[in-house]
């Protein structure tokens, strides 16, 4: 029996034709595909949700979770730029860490890419749905799942059905959509921060942290604090790393990926902070916390409900940009392991116009029924859990690459990457341990099922060191 962790070599041009992705993007395409990923249902809703768990302290928590973000990005772009082929961190585990390892983390970001779409479904679905019912009478059973108290969330799953059908349609045509919707949603942005900085008061930052830094356990039972809502915050930073899962089909990547990886995370830094300090400073956090729609909220209350309309509606028509980043990222690792044999190779096929249709409609009808069917809740913080994993897993191939091959070409290299690298693997085990307990169990029952699957089915049919 060979070994648990033998590595994977990767060779571009080895693969026969019907096997390779097209080159067709460049860096302004990643940049937009990275904020098109980033900006989503983590600063437009779960930005209250963190106010509830830390006070005005979210504004640390935003800034933690950058931090830890944008030191594991660093960490993306090395790997990226040295290993430029489709699969993201599951490839580069495969080549530098061994096929176990590599098949614990593709199947996090299975978990992480699939939780993701189908809960920014939803939140979609959640400002979309009071417009649909003001204009065309739309029941309220069909916006929502079973756990919510409807039928079917219709709405999220029609959204996954066409950005599922833009990206049968071909990569450029999608990436260059997605670049207009991106501009849409970072004007939204800009002009909440606008309107509502002028109402800052400092007296909503008192008392700053009100439930403590670390996360602890209260008395109602729940677990809050700066640090527990940073583990949830985390989510409104991730989508960067959908960027790497493009490696294959960007015409530079040298350049166009450690460009488009580093600036998006680089501008989203600077964009949440800024909406962070708005938010809390113009309304205290206690009255937007537990809104569905908190940024509109805000700007209802200081009197602008206008604006607060534009804000939602922009929501509306930018948030599937999120969906189209992590349905790509999805499919494209989702093939990656189909075609090393890890998952049933007749996925692995991709169609005349250079897209795995195949493998990207199997996965949209698997999100869209999560996301027909299941609350949100637990969803996002488990989608958290995944990516968490995989930040820890490139942080740590940067580390055993620069001992294995120091000399080896490397197209971009993280600064200081022995503070950097090491920094990310510790602040994203402290978030993995500040989120909730019960998503911690669900992580481990999920990579437990993944290992059964592993053991019986992937391992020995892998066709390690094809590439
Ligand atoms: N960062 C993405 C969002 O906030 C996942 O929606």
């Amino acid at each position: 029996m060979s070994s648990l962790f033998r590595r994977k070599i990767v060779d571009l041009d080895a693969r026969p034709e019907g096997e390779r992705l097209a080159r067709t993007l460049s860096w302004p395409h990643l940049v937009a595909l990275g904020v098109g990923a980033i900006v989503g249902t983590g600063i437009l809703t779960l930005i209250g949700v963190g106010a509830g768990l830390a006070g005005p302290g979210v504004i640390l928590s935003f800034a933690i979770a950058g931090a830890i973000c944008a030191c594991a990005a660093l960490c993306y772009a090395e790997m990226a730029t040295m290993i430029p082929a489709s699969g993201s961190v599951y490839t580069y585990s495969y080549v530098v860490l061994g096929e176990v390892i590599a098949w614990v983390i593709g199947w996090s970001l299975i978990l992480e890419y699939s939780l993701v779409v189908s809960t920014v479904a939803v939140g979609w679905s959640g400002y979309a749905s009071p417009l649909l019912a003001a204009a065309f009478g739309f029941p309220e059973a069909l916006a929502n799942g079973p756990g919510a108290g409807g039928i079917v969330n219709l709405p999220a799953v029609v959204i996954i059905a066409v950005v599922a059908g833009l990206l049968c349609l071909g990569t450029k045509e999608s990436a260059t959509l997605n670049a207009a919707l991106v501009g849409i949603k970072i004007v939204a942005l800009a002009v909440f921060v606008a309107v509502a900085l002028p109402y800052f008061d400092g007296a909503n930052l008192k008392p700053f942290m009100p439930y403590g830094f670390p996360k602890s356990v209260g008395a109602d039972g729940a677990e809050r604090g700066v640090m527990a809502a940073a583990a949830i915050i985390f989510f409104a930073f991730y989508g960067f790393d959908a960027i790497s899962t493009a490696a294959e089909e960007t015409k530079d990547p040298g350049r166009d990926l450690a460009i488009g990886i580093v600036g998006s995370m680089v501008a989203c830094v600077a964009i949440y902070m800024l909406v962070a300090v708005t938010a809390v400073g113009a309304l205290s956090y206690a009255r937007f916390a537990g809104s569905a729609e908190p940024l509109a909220l805000i700007l209802r209350e200081i009197g602008r409900p206008g604006v607060a309309r534009f804000l939602a509606v922009s929501a509306v028509i930018a948030l599937p940009t999120v969906l189209l980043a992590f349905l790509f990222g999805q499919s494209r690792i989702f093939f990656t392991m189909a075609r090393d044999g890890l998952l049933p190779p007749s996925l692995a096929t991709v169609s005349r116009r250079g897209t795995p249709v195949r493998i990207t409609l199997a996965t949209a009808a698997v999100v869209a029924v999560i996301a027909g069917l299941l609350p949100l809740g637990e969803i996002a913080a488990l989608a958290n859990a995944g990516t968490l994993a995989a930040f820890v897993a490139v942080a740590a191939c940067v580390l055993v690459m620069r001992r294995r091959d120091p000399a080896g070409a490397r197209a971009f290299r993280t600064p200081m990457a022995w503070a950097v690298a090491p920094f990310a693997i510790g602040g994203c085990l402290y978030l993995f341990w500040s989120l909730p307990s019960s998503t911690q169990l669900y992580f481990l029952l999920w990579n437990l099922l993944g290992l059964a699957f592993y053991f019986l089915y992937a391992r020995p049919r892998a066709v390690a060191g094809r590439g």
